[in-house]
């Protein structure tokens, strides 16, 4: 199942053309399996002693490599036909060989705690850009809880090589709202002696905290405090829903030109903050929380204020809802986002660079943008992806809603990453005959 490292950057350096008309989306999109979920479902059941089911996994790289990884310890996996993936839990023995990430941040960061937690040695490794992004923040608070962890320039870029076991349980305040290294830790502290308690500065996505209870872990939620008791995890059926992050690509499409129907999202904690700024916006939205069914039709937006507090729910969606803000009247101020600095790109500066491409007036502050809207439409636009697969994607939609003319984005192979059968979605939703070449 893992690509190796000369399919995966030729892949990445394919153009998608996209020849629209500014005529939107519309109709029904089946987005695919939670990207952050499918981690955890790899994780969660490679750690569980017995046999798990995933149904519904995400098919993009960055799982894709998560469970290879996996596989390096001992734990199997199977396909079914249909669909389900089978696999046969507990690490066997210390990881064979390197563990390659890929692009994943999420992958690399929850494996680290896996990694501290098992006797042995541990490689872990990604792409160029995955070398690039900060390991610090969670090489330090593992050193805490008592592995041994070195990495390249002072000890703050991947490769890192771990040395795990012995942990003992740490209270850690986090200088950073990251549900990577909360969840780095508390996967760290199964194999702790000892409780481990992360304390976040804002409150981020729970997703590790819900799949451990469901695992049968003991975790305590208190405000933005999460403590975690070590302890076995069960062997389960992981149902994995649809990626609210992935369907932002279609709401914000539809809100600025169409009517979109997404079934099977993922509304719980932390993940449906650009719905409510779509709202602000002005956009129609309607979210049914049973069925996890949301709806997106067009109006005329208008500019919206996105402070710090607000973030951490909506840090994935950013560089699309600044698609919608280029689409909106009136002049938009991200500010509080720093973090977005440190993504698959830089997507303060990969995000207004992509607008500017489309002839939108956009300025770079040190902590987010400024996006002065052009509702009357884009020019079309030669985009970059950075090697970002959101970038890419936000520019497809930037290119279906409001453009009329052939516009081309670099560097589109990024988008296998976390949807690999976007292109195809993207003509059944727009009618546009979108195209990739190598
Ligand atoms: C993720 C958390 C977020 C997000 C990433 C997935 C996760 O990162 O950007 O795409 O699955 O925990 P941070 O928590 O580091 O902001």
């Amino acid at each position: 199942m893992q690509l190796s490292r000369n399919e995966g950057s030729t892949m990445h350096q394919s153009t998608l053309s996209v020849p629209a008309t500014g005529g939107g989306v519309k109709g029904t999109v089946a987005v695919p399996g939670d990207k952050s979920v499918s981690h955890r479902a790899l994780i969660l059941a490679a750690l569980a002693p017995g046999r798990s089911t995933i149904t519904g996994l995400s098919r993009g790289e960055d799982p894709t490599h998560t469970r290879g990884a996996l596989a390096q310890f001992g734990v199997e996996f199977a396909d079914e036909a249909d669909g389900t993936v089978t696999v046969d839990g507990g690490l066997r023995h210390e990881a064979a060989d390197v563990l390659d990430c890929g692009n994943a941040g999420t992958g690399i960061r929850l494996l680290a705690g896996v990694c501290a937690g098992v006797e042995g040695l541990s490689v872990l490794t990604g792409d160029e850009y995955l070398r690039q992004r900060p390991m610090g923040r969670v090489a330090d608070p593992l050193r805490q809880m008592g592995a041994r962890v070195e990495a390249r320039e002072g000890g703050r870029l991947a490769p890192l090589v771990i040395h795990g076991g012995n942990l003992n349980g740490i209270t850690y305040h986090s200088p950073t709202a990251s549900a990577q290294v909360k969840s780095c830790l508390l996967l760290a502290g199964l194999a702790a002696s000892g409780s481990t308690t992360v304390v976040e500065p804002a409150p981020t996505r729970r997703h590790t905290e819900e799949m451990l209870t469901a695992a049968g872990v003991r975790v305590d939620v208190d405000g933005a405090a999460v403590t975690v008791h070590p302890g076995p995890v069960a062997p389960m059926a992981h149902t994995v829903p649809g990626d609210p992050s992935q369907s932002a690509f279609w709401a914000v499409a539809a809100a600025l030109a169409g009517c979109v129907e997404m079934p099977g999202l993922y509304l719980g904690y932390g993940r449906k903050g650009y719905l409510h700024v779509l709202r602000r916006m002005g956009a129609a939205v309607e979210m049914e929380e049973s069925t996890g069914t949301v709806r997106v039709s067009a109006a005329g937006l208008r500019a919206v204020e996105i402070t710090g507090n607000e973030v951490p729910g909506i840090v994935d969606e950013i560089p699309v809802l600044a698609v919608a803000a280029a689409g909106a009247k009136g002049t938009t101020v991200i500010s509080g986002a720093e973090e977005l600095r440190f993504k698959e790109s830089d997507r303060v500066s990969s995000t207004v660079a992509m607008l500017r491409a489309f002839g939108v007036q956009a300025e770079e502050r040190p902590d987010g943008m400024v996006i002065h809207g052009r509702p009357d439409g884009f020019t079309p636009a030669a985009v970059d992806s950075a090697g970002d697969h959101r970038i890419a994607m936000a520019a497809a939609v930037a290119a279906v809603a409001r453009t009329s003319g052939t516009s081309t984005i670099t560097g589109w192979g990024s988008v296998a990453t976390s949807y690999p059968d976007f292109v195809a979605d993207l003509r059944t939703a727009s009618g546009v005959t979108a195209t990739v070449s190598a």
